[in-house]
């Protein structure tokens, strides 16, 4: 969507401050021992705190409240309450939700406890990565550029990206346009961004795999060849200058 008012604007980060901080919330909460389904009931009661609706759900009937994938579950894992999670798992928690008509995304990747499976290095470049891409964008800026810089920056790590999951415009829906804001250069997109619109901006970086694909239960996104996937979103207002974040209660760059 595209930022028209200031009661927009207003409502906008409203549900924005709602992902963000259920996220952050979440995230402390995981302990090892805890099953995902125990973290997104979690989940489900700080956003119905806000008023907030999961927009997996509302928009397309997703199994939980938000998304919790675990270890090599890249995106879209269905909370279980025999997923229990362990010392040195990479979690990735994913909240987006809709409040009085508008929507907001967010999510990140990190280590639980120790990093016993030495995966701080993909998962700190997914984070700085993401804030050196937000950070390039503003009204006028290709969409394909921004692609371009991430899966540069993955590369220079001896990193891969992800090409079938992408960042995508958000605001009066949860997946609206510019669709594919995808980790690399696709040189057909001829989009720019725009600015005072809101999109949805995502990394999807990799110890090795460049596709995801999805598993029987017909929702999550697992890796095939056994690598690892670290994910960061924010939701952010295009402008002439460094974007307005969001989401940036969620605290993902500390
Ligand atoms: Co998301
Ligand atoms: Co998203």
């Amino acid at each position: 969507m595209s930022i028209g008012s200031e009661s927009d604007l207003i409502a906008i980060k409203k549900v924005s401050e709602a992902v963000a901080n259920t996220l952050r919330l979440m995230r402390d909460y995981a302990k090892p021992g805890m099953s995902t389904l125990e973290l997104d009931e979690y989940g489900g009661k700080l956003l119905a705190e806000y008023g907030a609706k999961s927009a997996p759900n509302v928009t397309y009937g997703f199994p939980g409240h938000t998304c919790i994938s675990v270890n090599r579950e890249v995106a879209h894992g269905i909370p279980s309450e025999s997923k229990i999670l362990q010392n040195g798992d990479l979690v990735n928690i994913d909240v987006s939700a809709e409040i009085d008509g508008f929507f907001s995304d967010n999510g990140g990747s990190f280590i639980l406890g120790e990093d016993i499976n030495n995966l701080s290095k993909v998962v700190e470049a997914s984070r700085e990565i993401l804030f050196k891409a937000i950070h390039q964008i503003k009204g006028g800026v290709r969409v394909s550029d921004i692609g371009k810089l991430i899966e540069t920056e993955a590369k220079k790590r001896g990193l891969t990206v992800i090409k079938n999951l992408a960042g995508h415009g958000i605001g009066r829906s949860l997946h609206e346009e510019p669709h594919d804001i995808l980790c690399y250069a696709d040189n057909s997109n001829k989009t720019r961004f725009r600015k005072n619109s809101i999109v949805a901006i995502e990394t999807f970086i990799s110890t090795k795999a460049t596709y995801a694909y999805e598993n029987e239960d017909g929702w999550t996104m697992e890796t095939k060849d056994g690598s690892y996937v670290a994910q960061h979103e924010h939701t952010i207002m295009v402008t002439d200058g460094v974007p307005v974040i969001l989401t940036e209660a969620n605290q993902i760059w500390n």
